[in-house]
């Protein structure tokens, strides 16, 4: 049994790193779209084609059930992948469900991280628009960091100053929690921790996929726990420099 997980770049890692914490004993395969990362900034025709290129890849390499570990390619292309493929395929969605729940007595106001792309989705409208009675969710595009973190830019200073920069017309003090609703994102969790204040949280859907692929895959009747853990790295543009960056990317998450 292999389970695949798929991402324009290194962003799904974070899923499967996740996932490897949860189900530890399967076979991975990891796919990032070289060829076409980043997504967000991209039209949703565009991402749709190359959403459904990458996916003929995986199951050319055989693939029992899928992850789509990345928001932007759920908000656009999930239904119609249901459609086509018969195995079980889990997508993600911008945590805002939970965040809205547990910031519900604090009077305090949500913010979501996201890309472009999404934040412009009727899936992220309907989402919203079902959980946020209150009026307490607010959006942010984060344009640039899907390829900050792509090209490795970790440095405390410099993406520092990037968050303060878009949080500049946020007054801080009126929010509870922040969601992090790309899965690149969470490679940046310990920078933002140390420039928020202590009272925001920050919450990502990753242990909530993983939740759900393990209950998917028992509905399906498809057994778990019988491969190695092992994870196989591929991607679009078949670079061996980028398999190489994803190991090291996977192994900072671990
Ligand atoms: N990791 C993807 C997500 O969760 C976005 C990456 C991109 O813009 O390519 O939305």
């Amino acid at each position: 049994m292999k389970l695949g997980f798929f991402d324009s770049g290194i962003g799904g890692l974070t899923v499967l790193a996740e996932s490897l914490r949860l189900l530890p004993a399967e076979n991975y395969l990891y796919m990032a779209d070289t060829k076409h990362v980043p997504y967000g900034t991209k039209s949703k025709e565009e991402v749709r084609a190359f959403v459904f290129e990458a996916v003929e890849k995986m199951i050319e390499q055989g693939i029992d059930a899928l992850v789509i570990a990345c928001n932007t390619a759920t908000s656009i292309a999930i239904n119609e992948l249901r459609e086509r493929y018969s195995f079980p395929i889990v997508g993600m969605e911008p945590a805002v469900k939970p965040a809205v729940e547990m910031n519900r007595n604090t009077g305090k106001r949500v913010l979501v991280f996201a890309t472009p792309l999404t934040l412009k989705q009727p899936k992220y409208y309907a989402l919203v628009s079902r959980v946020d009675e209150n009026g307490i969710v607010d959006s942010l595009p984060m344009p640039e960091l899907v390829q900050y973190c792509e090209s490795l830019q970790f440095d405390r200073q410099v993406m520092g100053e990037y968050f303060r920069a878009k949080l500049s017309p946020y007054d801080l003090n009126n929010y509870g929690i922040i969601v992090l609703g790309c899965t690149h994102y969470p490679f940046y969790t310990d920078i933002l921790r140390d420039i928020l204040p202590p009272h925001i949280e920050i919450i990502n859907g990753n242990a909530g996929t993983v939740r759900r692929l393990s209950a998917l895959l028992n509905r399906y009747g498809i057994e778990t726990g019988l491969g190695q853990g092992n994870v196989t790295f591929t991607c679009t543009g078949g670079e061996e420099a980028y398999i190489e960056k994803m190991k090291m990317a996977l192994s900072l998450l671990r």
